[in-house]
């Protein structure tokens, strides 16, 4: 019985490609790094499965070097890297993995908050720079975290375990999101507001939204204007959902205290970015979901969902449902 041929465009966890051998035939590339992009379309002329994720742009182009292509399974929650109306029209399935990354993203999410209030990296470089010469009232004084309120811009999965990590640190719970979530607000004391009231009135600021045509740039200079001064903007979702300039000129004007960022408009962030020669912006190199439970889960799960498209099955996550008949 010939197996049908995948393409592994990202070098998943053994546990995954576990799942593949002796069940379809394929090809994984060894290290970190996009494929050049000829190469890659050439690796897709005949696969019926490729397992991407979001350094690979998955379009028309990519879709029309792969004419077998049946599932574009994504190691990610997240899915704009994927064209996924022009697969649609393809009859394409698009498969992401939610769930297995909610709690590691959440406390990442949870480490910029606490990072950025308390100016932890800045005060680890000050001790071991030899400054710390004596102990002052004043010394590296930062933002108070219990008991403050945090805005939650998106209340899915991620939302909602960032609220509840919150709700143990006494903190009040806004949130702005596409649809109400009665259950954050029955469980969590979560209380929806319009995005201006949330931006107004919250002392973190933090994004967990997908990033769609609607929410690009959905942080600007009008929104960060209408922060408070001692307000902290944390962003592990997408880079582009925030403006860079605007969100540097608030940073170095003191529009807003600081910034927390897990992820950048351009991936790996250019060294000569801006943003990055700010003390009171905390930067991580977009590690979201890094931790060795939520990484194998993101694997096992990647290839089971490749996996059920190639065996006739309905997969888990089926992102585009209308394409399964
Ligand atoms: C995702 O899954 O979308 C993250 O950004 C990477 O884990």
């Amino acid at each position: 019985m010939t197996l049908p041929k995948v393409y592994v465009g990202i070098p998943i966890q053994e546990v995954g490609l576990k799942l593949l051998r002796g069940n379809v035939d394929f090809k994984v590339l060894e290290k970190n790094g996009v494929p050049p992009r000829d190469e890659l379309l050439r690796d897709l002329r005949d696969v019926e499965g490729l397992l991407g994720s979001i350094p690979i742009r998955v379009d028309a182009e990519l879709f029309d070097a792969a004419p077998k292509l049946r599932v574009v399974s994504n190691y990610a929650v997240g899915y704009d890297n994927i064209d996924v109306p022009e697969a649609t029209k393809r009859g394409i399935c698009i498969t992401n993995t939610p769930d297995v990354l909610t709690p590691a993203t959440a406390d990442l999410a949870f480490s910029l908050i606490l990072a950025s209030a308390r100016r932890l990296i800045e005060a680890n470089a000050f001790l071991r720079s030899g400054d710390w010469k004596v102990w002052g009232p004043e010394l590296l004084v930062g933002q108070e975290v219990a008991g403050s309120t945090i805005g939650i811009i998106g209340m899915g999965n991620i939302g909602q375990a960032v609220a509840k990590r919150a709700r143990g640190f006494d903190m009040k719970v806004l949130y702005f999101s596409r649809s109400r979530c009665p259950e954050a607000e029955s469980t969590l004391d979560a209380k929806y507001v319009p995005l201006v009231e949330l931006l107004r009135e919250s002392d973190f600021v933090s994004l967990h939204c997908p990033l769609t045509e609607s929410t690009r740039g959905l942080i600007g200079a009008k929104e960060l204007r209408s922060m408070k001064k001692t307000a902290i903007l944390i962003n592990t979702a997408r880079g582009p959902l925030v403006d860079p300039q605007a969100l540097y000129t608030a940073c170095a004007e003191g529009w807003i205290w600081g910034a927390g960022l897990d992820v950048f408009v351009k991936e790996p962030v250019p060294l000569d970015e801006p943003l990055l020669k700010l003390v009171n912006v905390t930067t991580f190199p977009h590690i979201g979901s890094a931790s060795r439970i939520a990484r194998d889960g993101m694997a096992i799960r990647s290839a089971e969902n490749l996996l059920s498209v190639l065996q006739g099955k309905k997969p888990r996550d089926l992102v585009n449902k209308e394409v399964w008949k």
